[in-house]
């Protein structure tokens, strides 16, 4: 008998429950209902997208001034072009240390990176040479194909390939930040005195 009244008042209680979501939620149809902590999505602050009158075009999301540089961005502002390549060759200079912890790191990601075409120690012998794939010119013996000995590419030369590529060599720009491509470029240097 207890048992049967306990059921009752809880089916009851859910009963009321629901009835008072659903019909609580049909009051306003544009309303969202309860919100918890609304003030996460409706801040004070305007958002990207949002209509702006403190700006002469109304906008929110205004382009940077020209010239601005992003906090600890490096830049290189060098076309892909033989034109960008040849300037970047004269202009660039790397601005990291050659400490042997950075050459330490410069080694492990060229073995990561570069290693499985250029081979481990720059010749033009990796792996995938092995299997057929057309073998880049040694570090120290070659001639790049863009005129020149390998053994004189500069830190902007190497800096443009590792950026941009050349011919069958792809970019490693989305693999490797700024301050990377420079650390593999010292060990490059090194390759290049083999
Ligand atoms: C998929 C194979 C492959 C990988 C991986 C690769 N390269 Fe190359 N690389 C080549 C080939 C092929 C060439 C020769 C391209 C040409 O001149 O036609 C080349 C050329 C170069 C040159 C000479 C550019 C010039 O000015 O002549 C440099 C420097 C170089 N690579 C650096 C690197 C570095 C650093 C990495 C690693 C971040 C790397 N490469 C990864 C295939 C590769």
């Amino acid at each position: 008998m207890l048992a049967m009244n306990k059921r009752k008042i809880l089916g009851t209680t859910v009963i009321v429950i629901a009835a008072t979501v659903i019909i609580s939620s049909c009051k306003d149809k544009r309303s969202t209902g309860w919100e918890y902590a609304p003030n996460m999505y409706e801040h004070i602050a305007p958002d990207p997208d949002q209509k702006n009158d403190n700006f002469k075009d109304g906008k929110t999301a205004q382009v940077p001034p020209a010239g601005t540089t992003p906090v600890g961005f490096i830049r290189f502002d060098y076309p892909n072009t033989k034109d960008g390549y040849e300037l970047a060759g004269t202009e660039y200079k790397d601005t990291i240390a050659n400490t042997p912890q950075n050459f330490a790191q410069g080694q492990m990601l060229f073995e990561h990176f570069c290693s499985p075409c250029h081979g481990m120690s720059g010749q033009g012998d990796g792996l995938v040479v092995a299997h057929g794939f057309p073998a880049p010119p040694s570090y120290s013996k070659g001639q790049s194909s863009r005129g020149g000995a390998m053994k004189d590419l500069t830190d902007g030369k190497i800096y443009h390939t590792i950026t941009y590529g050349v011919n069958a060599m792809g970019s490693y720009a989305s693999q490797l930040d700024p301050q990377e491509r420079m650390k593999v470029i010292l060990y490059v240097h090194h390759l290049q005195t083999l």
